[in-house]
């Protein structure tokens, strides 16, 4: 039986300049789709996958990130007196219990590698996931679920996957498996942002990923790789190199990059079709929209 994964790093040091000026004073990760900021859904997905340790690897400016996962008393019994039930659920199901979340901060932007490597010593000598808020995932069960299910059966690391269009590969970490793939797949090389042409598959690593303590060694000794950064993509290529299992997932569901402005629309619009309370509204205005563009053209 393989070691139950329970602890997750949330690396949340960037500086989110793609959405400045918004970024000037609110960290990315509480941007919200539709109501909900994305780091509630990556605090979501990880719960249900059996998390109960939170490590968020932090950077200045990030504070509101912190006091958004406080208990907020005056809140709940203003909700409570005014009857407002399904807030006050809403609002309590964002609490997270004392001690349950530690923050450690990256004082220098060195990369994600750098990131996850910061929490070493939180993480100790257990095996554990990393999530990345800006890839949302919308799944009928959570991607990191499904990447707990299949790792309790193969164990080693496990990256999740997903087919992207080959003249995009060059912006992911891409990997290298046998053609024969199914959805679990044994990887046996990983590059991070391939130069065109060299990509060895189109399956890129999206923000999930199991890993194993063994993974530190590697990070601490790891070079500057793509971007001048130091990749985890390279310290995990390096796992591979010394023969240890490393496995692909592709998992089930829709990825939206929110990294992006055109995948944070999106997702917003997804989740709020989704939603039962804005679905006709949004739909009635979306169809008015194209048809009012169509006729312009
Ligand atoms: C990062 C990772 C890359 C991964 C990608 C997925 O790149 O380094 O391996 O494929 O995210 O979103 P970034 O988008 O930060 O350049």
């Amino acid at each position: 039986m393989n070691r139950k994964v329970t602890k997750a790093i949330f690396p949340v040091a960037g500086m989110g300049t793609r959405f400045l000026p918004a970024t000037k004073s609110v960290p990315k990760e509480i941007l919200t789709l539709v109501d909900k900021p994305l780091i509630q859904y990556a605090i979501d997905e990880a719960r249900e996958a059996g998390i109960t340790e939170f490590i968020f690897v932090t950077s200045r400016g990030k504070g509101a990130l912190e006091d958004y996962f406080d208990h907020s008393p005056q809140l709940e019994s203003e909700l409570r007196n005014r009857g407002k039930t399904d807030l006050l659920d809403i609002v309590k199901g964002t609490n997270m219990d004392s001690g349950a979340i530690a923050y450690i901060r990256q004082h220098k932007a060195l990369g994600l590698g750098h990131a996850v490597l910061c929490a070493q010593r939180l993480i100790g000598d257990e095996p554990f996931a990393v999530i990345l808020p800006d890839d949302v995932i919308a799944a009928e069960k959570p991607c990191l679920k499904q990447m707990v299910d299949a790792y309790q059966e193969t164990g080693g690391s496990m990256v999740a996957a997903m087919e992207v269009p080959r003249e995009k590969a060059h912006a992911y970490g891409i990997l290298d498996v046998d053609q024969q793939f199914g959805n679990l797949m044994p990887v046996r090389g990983m590059i991070e942002k391939p130069a065109q042409g060299t990509e060895p598959s189109n399956l890129a690593v999206i923000h999930r990923y199991i890993l194993t303590p063994e993974i530190f060694k590697h990070l601490s000794r790891q070079k500057f790789g793509a971007g001048g950064e130091i990749q985890l993509t390279d310290a995990i290529a390096k796992e591979i190199e010394l023969g240890r299992a490393v496995n692909g997932l592709r998992f089930e569901g829709q990825r939206f990059d929110c990294g992006s402005k055109a995948g944070f629309l999106k997702a917003t619009i997804s989740f709020a079709l989704a939603r039962d309370d804005l679905r006709d509204e949004l739909l009635g205005y979306l169809h008015e929209f194209v048809s009012i563009d169509k006729a312009a053209q």
